[in-house]
């Protein structure tokens, strides 16, 4: 059995890389972490993101700057994995999301991250578009 971690949120959802949820061990060693920052700040944005939602490629989803938050820089510690950490961390920032009023978060991801994806399919996320190498995916919270 493993320990319920702590979840800390340290940041400026506007600000820098956004705001900055970080999984602990009681003993306060880290397990990983993850940030969650507002689209319309695009510094903290990928651009060929900015540049596909700008140009409203995805029709089919209502996603726009005042209901969406983007997720990235998502790692768990290599000894760590496997253990539901990254599902227990997504969880809280969906929770986070939706409290803050928003109700999509979005995220990239490598075509090639199968783990990853395997994660965000399983948590409910749904391909929007892909560019090159790069996959698009939200979640409606
Ligand atoms: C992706 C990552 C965050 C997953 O974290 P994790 O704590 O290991 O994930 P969980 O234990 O919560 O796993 C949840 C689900 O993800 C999928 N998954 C996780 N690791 C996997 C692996 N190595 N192979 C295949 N599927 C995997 C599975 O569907 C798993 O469910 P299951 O255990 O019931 O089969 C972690 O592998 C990681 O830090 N990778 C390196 C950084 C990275 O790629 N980040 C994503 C950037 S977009």
């Amino acid at each position: 059995m493993y320990e319920q971690p702590q979840v800390s949120i340290n940041g400026d959802i506007d600000k820098d890389f956004g705001k900055y949820l970080e999984l602990k061990s009681k003993d306060n060693s880290p397990i990983g972490g993850m940030f969650v920052t507002n689209m319309r700040n695009a510094n903290n944005v990928d651009p060929d993101f900015t540049k596909l939602f700008d140009k409203k490629k995805f029709q089919t989803v209502p996603l726009n700057y005042d209901n969406s938050l983007f997720a990235h820089s998502l790692e768990i510690d290599k000894n760590n994995q496997r253990n539901g950490y990254g599902s227990q961390i997504l969880d809280h920032c969906h929770n986070f999301t939706k409290q803050n009023g928003y109700d999509y978060l979005t995220l990239m991801v490598y075509d090639d991250n199968i783990p990853a994806k395997n994660l965000y399919k399983k948590m409910g996320y749904k391909k929007l578009n892909s560019d090159e190498n790069v996959e698009f995916y939200f979640v409606e919270l």
